[in-house]
């Protein structure tokens, strides 16, 4: 396809390192829209409907000789989806999309095991599981810079809500912002505080700083939505609650506190979806249709899952900076 032509890369690692954290180049993509013509207002309908077709995956199962199964998803072929175009990246398509750029993913358990699809993505697989020993250490951080590309990932252990605000509140301190903020923190925060409505608040202090982070806090004011497609909210996963491993977890983390928490979620107007700063990686959806033979603990789902949606967000990158359209 030439479609992934190096050429359309290298720009796009200019647009993913740039966009969306300095004033000027924020204001020269609102100016672009607004002064946009007929056929490029189709552009950015397509556009959206595309960023709502990403989820739009199907899972399926390989039995291996050993009686377990391996998991492999795909995008499902509907008209629409197919319009959209979406790819699977290489290992180098992905290399060039993130060159010099810095990542940064925070949050728990479900975090790390983004990390690990994505690095396993850059690196393969074989040199994934020399690190891996590293990045499992429990409750640590983890950082790797990956020469070949110039790529700095970090990986913050950030359970809580509040730890998420005040790594926000460090980068404004620093005037030092990552081009991929992925975030996402809810399992830890059900089990050891396990209440919704605290939740809720702490939600919506950390929209507040991320608003505040943002050079384009006005445009939330008038409700217009302004997309920054570089920073991610990464779900919770589906919580099959029979498969869950401690009585503690079972009591805690049923289907009724879930609801409780994702309520939450929607309502602190933290998502594009609610109109808020970041884009949902919707692991719910995910892990829910890989279902439970994806999953041993009812929690911690393998592989596709977390792969698929590694590949929904280098996609959105992908729709965002206009490359595909
Ligand atoms: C079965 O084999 C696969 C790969 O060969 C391995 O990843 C998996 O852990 C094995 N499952 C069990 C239950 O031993
Ligand atoms: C990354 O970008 C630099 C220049 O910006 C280039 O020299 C290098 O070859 C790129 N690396 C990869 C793996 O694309
Ligand atoms: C995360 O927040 C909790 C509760 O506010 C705090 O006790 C803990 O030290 C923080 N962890 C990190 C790594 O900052
Ligand atoms: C949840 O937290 C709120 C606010 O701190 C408190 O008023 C409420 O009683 C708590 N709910 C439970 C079930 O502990």
């Amino acid at each position: 396809m030439l479609f992934f032509s190096c050429a359309l890369f290298i720009t796009l690692a200019v647009g993913v390192h740039l966009v969306p954290y300095f004033p000027s180049v924020t204001s020269f993509l609102s100016s672009g829209s607004s002064s946009s013509s007929d056929s490029s207002s189709s552009v950015i309908v397509n556009r959206d409907s595309c960023f709502s077709l990403l989820h739009q995956v199907a899972f399926d199962f390989q039995e291996l000789s050993n009686n377990s199964k391996r998991g492999s998803w795909k995008w499902i072929e509907s008209e629409n989806v197919v319009d959209c175009d979406f790819q699977k990246l290489t290992k180098n398509d992905a290399s060039d999309l993130l060159n010099g750029s810095w990542v940064v993913v925070a949050g728990d358990s479900q975090a790390r095991l983004m990390v690990v699809s994505l690095l396993e993505l850059l690196l393969g697989e074989s040199k994934m599981e020399i690190i891996k020993k590293d990045l499992f250490l429990r409750h640590c951080d983890y950082n790797i810079f990956v020469d070949e590309i110039g790529m700095k990932l970090d990986f913050i252990w950030a359970p809580y809500m509040s730890n998420l605000t005040d790594l926000i509140m460090g980068f404004k301190e620093k005037k030092s912002y990552p081009d991929v903020f992925v975030m996402g923190a809810g399992l830890w925060d059900m089990l050891h505080v396990n209440n919704a409505s605290e939740y809720g608040v702490s939600l919506k202090s950390l929209k507040d700083s991320v608003v505040l982070l943002l050079p384009v806090s006005s445009a939330f004011a008038n409700g217009d939505g302004f997309r920054s497609p570089n920073l991610f909210w990464l779900g919770m996963p589906k919580l099959i609650s029979s498969m869950l491993k401690t009585d503690e977890k079972r009591e805690k983390m049923d289907d009724v506190m879930w609801q409780a928490y994702n309520d939450e979620l929607y309502r602190s107007k933290l998502l594009q979806q609610s109109g808020g700063p970041l884009f949902l990686l919707d692991v719910h959806s995910l892990s829910n249709n890989c279902g439970a033979d994806c999953t041993s603990d009812g929690m911690h789902y393998q592989g596709a899952v977390n792969e698929a949606a590694v590949h929904i967000m280098l996609n959105g990158l992908l729709i965002e900076s206009n490359q595909k359209l």
